[in-house]
């Protein structure tokens, strides 16, 4: 077997990449939220590799929650609209809630999430994604914290997935088309 029989797409960033750039964010967040709790929410079902990544990175006393929100039908394409299908566990009220996702695309998603969590009155909000196609966007909004900004491609792997598949893969690649 050669050695790229395996490989899904072509490959965009390794896992060592990905986790070296997880340890420089988790540094940040750690030095930013010093003597502080953070409460960090992930997004199912993307950012549950990355979130795994950054939280082993930070030093600050930390609490974890998920929330899953969806704007993506199947496939590559958009419906443009956000639905709440499980909302946190915890309660926000005072703290330090950074969102942990995966893709930040055209944004509908995190505006619509980023203002469903401050109508709690959080202490603060702010948002780390793995990665950010800013080339796509359409809601004004940005991350505080990105892993990789990357060109309009659709990726796959690392939590990311095409039609609930390769969300296992230990890379980011991308298919073509
Ligand atoms: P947005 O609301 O358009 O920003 O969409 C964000 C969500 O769409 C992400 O959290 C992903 O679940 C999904 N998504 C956007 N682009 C990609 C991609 O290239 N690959 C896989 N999922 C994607
Ligand atoms: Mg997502």
């Amino acid at each position: 077997m050669s050695e790229n029989t395996d490989t899904m797409g072509t490959i965009l960033f390794t896992k060592e990449q990905i986790e070296t750039r997880a340890a420089e964010i988790g540094a940040q967040i750690s030095k930013d939220y010093e003597g502080e709790e953070v409460y960090l929410v992930g997004t199912l079902r993307g950012a549950v590799v990355w979130m795994g990544d950054i939280m082993k990175n930070i030093t600050c006393d930390t609490e974890i929650d998920f929330i899953v929100a969806s704007s993506y039908g199947s496939g590559t394409t958009s419906s443009g609209v956000v639905k709440i299908k499980k909302d946190l566990d915890g309660d926000i009220y005072g703290k330090n809630v950074i969102i942990i996702e995966d893709i930040v695309d055209t944004g509908t998603t995190l505006k619509y999430l980023k203002e469903h969590l401050a109508d709690r009155n959080p202490k603060s909000i702010r948002i780390c994604t793995l990665l950010d196609k800013p080339s796509r966007r359409i809601a004004e909004i940005d991350a505080d914290y990105v892993g990789f900004s990357i060109e309009n491609l659709f990726v796959i792997g690392y939590g990311l997935d095409y039609d609930q598949k390769y969300r296992n893969l230990p890379y980011i690649s991308y298919l073509e088309g």
